[in-house]
C-alpha cells in the first residue's frame, strides 16, 4: 500500500516530509515524490525507485515551503516510473492518493474530451483534473472538492494542495487510510501512524466519507454534505516499531487481519453483479480469444503458497468451466520438456514475481510457443513483464515471509478466472453467475467473522506445545488448505507438519498415527463429509489428538474431537477463503509461543530470487 505524508506549519516542510516517507518506507514502494506552494507556484519532485533517488533530486531542487505533501507508490495502475509517480497535478490542484478508483477510465475519457491533459496512466491524475474541472466552473474549492468526490466509485484517501490557497492542506478518505497529527507550531498528516510519531501522539483519525482542513493552527472536518463533524483527539501510545506493524505484534498478524480489506480490493472494478460480469481486463482478451480453441487447457505453474493456490483454483476451473488444468510445481516443470502447446496457457502464480523457478517455467513455456498469464502482487515485476497478460491481487506488500494475504488474493482471482471462463463457455446461467458472484463478494465479511473467534486458536495453541510432529487431513478442494496450513505451521513454528488428503491415510500416512499425535482436520457438510468422519475415526480409535474445524453442529461425531473450531457456512465452493484463516492464525500463534522468529524465520527468503 503506498505512503503519504504533509505538513503545514513554521518550519521547512522538505526534511519534515522525506523523514515522514523514510518512516513508511517498510510498506514498500517503488517511487516517491513531494510537492510544495512556493510564492503561489507548485513545485514537485518526484523520481522512479527508492527514497535516495527523490533525496539526489532535492539537492538541486529543494524548496523553503512551508507547506507540502509527499507519497511512496506502490504501483497498481500503470509502471513504477516518474511519469506515474506522486504527486500528481492539474493547473491548480496537486495531490497524493492512495486507493483505486474503480471508474477512472470514464472519468478520464471525460475530462480529456472537455481538454484537459492527462499525461500518466494513473487512476490518480483523473481526480487532479476533475477537481480543476469544477475549479474552472468558478465553485469554492471546497464545494469542488466535494462534487468531485461525489463522482469517484472506488476506495481513497486524498491529501491536496489548492495553488491559490497556501494556508490549507486538505483531505479526504473513503476505505483507504488517512490520519491528523496535531503538533506545536504545525499540523502532519499521514497515511500512517510511523510518519507522525517523531511530532506528536495526538491524533484525529478521517473517517470513510469525510473531508478535514488542516491549518498551521488546527484541523476541521466535514461530511460530504458540507456540514462539520466534532472529532477526538486521541493519544498514540505505541513504540515506532509496534506503529509500523498498525499495532500488531509482527507483519504477518497484521497481513493475516489486512485479508477483509485487500480481498475487498482485488475484487473492486472487476465483478459486476448487474452485469453479471467478471472484468480482468487484459488477461479477460487473453482468454477470451484462447478459450474457443478446441484444445485449449490451462498449466499453472507456481511455487508453495502460490502452488497451494493453484490446486485450488484447478478445482475451480475444471468444476465451472470444463477446462483440463495441470498444475505444477515450476521447479520440477521446467526440467522436465513440458506438453505445452500454442494451445495451453500457462498461468504463473507469484505474489513476489521475480522467483526464480517461475520465471523459468514461463520462459521454456513460451519457448515451446504457449501463452503466459501471471497472478502477481507486484506490478512490473519480472514475471509480469515477461508475461502476455498480468492479474494484480493488489494485496499490497507483503512483509511476512509467510505468505498470507497474497494466497486468499490469487484464490480469489482464480475464483474469477474461472467464472469468466465459465461464462464465455455458456456453462454458467444468468442465475448461476449471479449467485458465485453474490457468494464472492460475501467472503470479505465472512473472513473478518472467522477472524473475530481467537479462542479456540488459543486451545488449540495450547495443544500443539512440546509437539514435534502434526499431521492436517482434507478431502476435495480442502485437500490444498490442508497442504497450505501444514506449509505455514512447519515454516514459522519448525514443527514437521504435513497435509494429507483423507483418503491417502490409509496409503501409508496412518502408519504415522500413535498415541496424542496431532491431526487437524477440516471437516465440513458436503458430499465428503461423512468420508472425513471416518477418517477422523480411524486416526482417533488410533490414539490421535484430534483437533477440527467444521462448519455444522454435529453433537455425537463432534464429541470424538478434542477441540472444535467453527467457521461460518458459506458456498461450500469457497469455503477455501474460511478454512485457511484458522489454519493461517494457528501457525502464527504456535510461532509466537514457540519463541521463533514469525517474519523472518529461519532459512528463508521472502523471494526465492536463486534455484
Ligand atoms: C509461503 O509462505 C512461502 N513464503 C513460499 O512458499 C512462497 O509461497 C514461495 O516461495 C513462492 O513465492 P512467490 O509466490 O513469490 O512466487
Amino acid at each position: 500500500m503506498c505512503g503519504i505524508v504533509g505538513y503545514i506549519g513554521d518550519q521547512r516542510a522538505e526534511p519534515i516530509l522525506i523523514d515522514g516517507l523514510k518512516k513508511l518506507e517498510y510498506r514498500g514502494y517503488d517511487s516517491a515524490g513531494v510537492a510544495f506552494i512556493d510564492d503561489g507556484a507548485f513545485h514537485v519532485v518526484r523520481a522512479k525507485g527508492k527514497l535516495s533517488c527523490l533525496i539526489d533530486k532535492l539537492k538541486n531542487m529543494g524548496s523553503h515551503s512551508t507547506i507540502g505533501i509527499g507519497h511512496t507508490r506502490w504501483a497498481t495502475h500503470g509502471k513504477p516510473d516518474e511519469i506515474n509517480a506522486h504527486p500528481h497535478h492539474s493547473r491548480d490542484v496537486v495531490l497524493v492518493h492512495n486507493g483505486i478508483i474503480e471508474n477512472y477510465n470514464t472519468l478520464k475519457s471525460e475530462m480529456i474530451k472537455k481538454g484537459h491533459k492527462i499525461i500518466s496512466e494513473t487512476d490518480t491524475e483523473v481526480i487532479c483534473h476533475l477537481i480543476q474541472d469544477h475549479l474552472d466552473q468558478d465553485m469554492p474549492f471546497l464545494k469542488a472538492l466535494i462534487s468531485s468526490l461525489k463522482k469517484l466509485n472506488g476506495a481513497y484517501s486524498l491529501v491536496i494542495l489548492n495553488r491559490n490557497n497556501p494556508d490549507h492542506i486538505y483531505l479526504a478518505r473513503k476505505g483507504s487510510p488517512l490520519v491528523v497529527g496535531l503538533g506545536e507550531g504545525g499540523n502532519f498528516v499521514a497515511s500512517d501512524i510511523p510518519a507522525l510519531l517523531a511530532h506528536t501522539r495526538d491524533v484525529t483519525f478521517v473517517e470513510d466519507n469525510e473531508i478535514a482542513v488542516v491549518s498551521r493552527e488546527r484541523a476541521l472536518f466535514y461530511n460530504l454534505s458540507g456540514d462539520p463533524v466534532n472529532k477526538e483527539i486521541k493519544k498514540i501510545t505505541w513504540t515506532a516499531s509496534q506503529a509500523e506493524k498498525g499495532g500488531y505484534k509482527h507483519f504477518m498478524l497484521k497481513e493475516i487481519m489486512e485479508q477483509p480489506r485487500v480481498l475487498a480490493d482485488t475484487l473492486l472494478g472487476r465483478v459486476d453483479l448487474e452485469g453479471l460480469s467478471v472484468n480482468l481486463g487484459e488477461a479477460g482478451a487473453l482468454l477470451e480469444t484462447m478459450v474457443r480453441e478446441p484444445e485449449f487447457r490451462l498449466k499453472i505453474v507456481a511455487c508453495g503458497t502460490s502452488w497451494h493456490a493453484g490446486l485450488v483454483g484447478k478445482y475451480w476451473i475444471e468444476d465451472l468451466a470444463k477446462v483440463l488444468v495441470g498444475v505444477e510445481l515450476s521447479s520440477e516443470f521446467r526440467y522436465r520438456q513440458p506438453l505445452v502447446t500454442p494451445k495451453t496457457l500457462v498461468v504463473a502464480i507469484s505474489q513476489s514475481g521475480e522467483t526464480a523457478d517461475t520465471l523459468a517455467a514461463i520462459r521454456e513455456s513460451k519457448r515451446l510457443g504457449a501463452r503466459v498469464l501471471s497472478i502477481c502482487n507486484v506490478v512490473e515485476s519480472s514475471i509480469p513483464r515477461e508475461s502476455d497478460a498480468t492479474i494484480y491481487t493488489h494485496a499490497g506488500p507483503e512483509i511476512g515471509v509467510a505468505s498470507t494475504k497474497a494466497f486468499t488474493t490469487q484464490m480469489a482471482v482464480l475464483y474469477m478466472l474461472a467464472i469468466k471462463l465459465a461464462l464465455e463457455k455458456n456453462l454458467l446461467s444468468d442465475h448461476e453467475a449471479s449467485q458465485k458472484i453474490q457468494a464472492l463478494i460475501e467472503m470479505p465479511k465472512l473472513i473478518e467473522k472467522t477472524l473475530g473467534d481467537l479462542k479456540p486458536i488459543m486451545r488449540m495453541t495450547e495443544r500443539l506445545r512440546n509437539k514435534k510432529h502434526c499431521y492436517y487431513i482434507g478431502r476435495g478442494i480442502e485437500y490444498p488448505i490442508v497442504l497450505e496450513g501444514a506449509l505455514k505451521l512447519k515454516e514459522i513454528s519448525y514443527i514437521h507438519a504435513e497435509g494429507f488428503a483423507g483418503g491417502e491415510l490409509k496409503h501409508g500416512p496412518i502408519a504415522l498415527i500413535e498415541e496424542k499425535v496431532p491431526v487437524i482436520a477440516v471437516v465440513l457438510k458436503g458430499q465428503l463429509y461423512d468420508k472425513m468422519v471416518s477418517n477422523i475415526l480411524e486416526v482417533k480409535s488410533r490414539g490421535a489428538m484430534v483437533l477440527a474445524l467444521v462448519n455444522a453442529e454435529d453433537k455425537d461425531i463432534q464429541s470424538h474431537f478434542d477441540e472444535i473450531l467453527h467457521i461460518p457456512y458459506a458456498d461450500p465452493d469457497l469455503n477455501p477463503f474460511l478454512t485457511i484463516i484458522p489454519l493461517q492464525l494457528l501457525a502464527y500463534y504456535v510461532a509466537v509461543d514457540r519463541g521463533t522468529d514469525v517474519d523472518q524465520p529461519r532459512n528463508l527468503a521472502k523471494s526465492v530470487t536463486v534455484e
